[in-house]
């Protein structure tokens, strides 16, 4: 029997095609349909925000990967040149305020930071 991988945040599939690659099962978890082109999900997917996940969801799982959206930390979604500021800022404030606004960020339509549930 193929192991069983768990998907969370899985996209168009990126970490579910390597695993598909190896030899596993995969299922997906999205609150939304990624649709490229032709491009699909390449394994079972279900439409669910993770928040509301409860573990007998994974009672199977022999691995659970996460990729949330993570555009707010990421250097590559913006110029070099701001992000380099924008991480000197955030190092040089030792209050935390600058810390704090990049946690109550924006996040994609419909989601909410994953840090604010319990
Ligand atoms: C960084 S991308 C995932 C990339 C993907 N894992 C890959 O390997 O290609 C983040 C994904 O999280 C999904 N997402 C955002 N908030 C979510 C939530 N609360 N529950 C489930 N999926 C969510 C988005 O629709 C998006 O597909």
């Amino acid at each position: 029997m193929k192991p069983l991988a768990i998907d969370l945040f899985c996209g168009l599939g990126g970490w579910t095609e390597g695993l598909l690659a190896e030899g596993w099962d995969v299922i997906g978890f999205d609150i939304e349909q990624h649709v490229y082109g032709e491009e699909r999900y390449p394994a079972q997917l279900v439409l669910q925000d993770v928040l509301t996940l409860r573990g007998h969801q994974f009672r199977n799982a022999d691995l659970i990967v996460a990729s949330p959206p993570c555009q707010e930390y990421s250097y590559m979604a913006m110029p070099w040149s701001k992000a380099k500021a924008k991480a000197a800022a955030i190092r040089a404030d030792t209050t935390g305020a600058a810390l704090a606004r990049l946690r109550h960020a924006p996040h994609p339509a419909g989601t909410s930071p994953w840090w604010w549930r319990t």
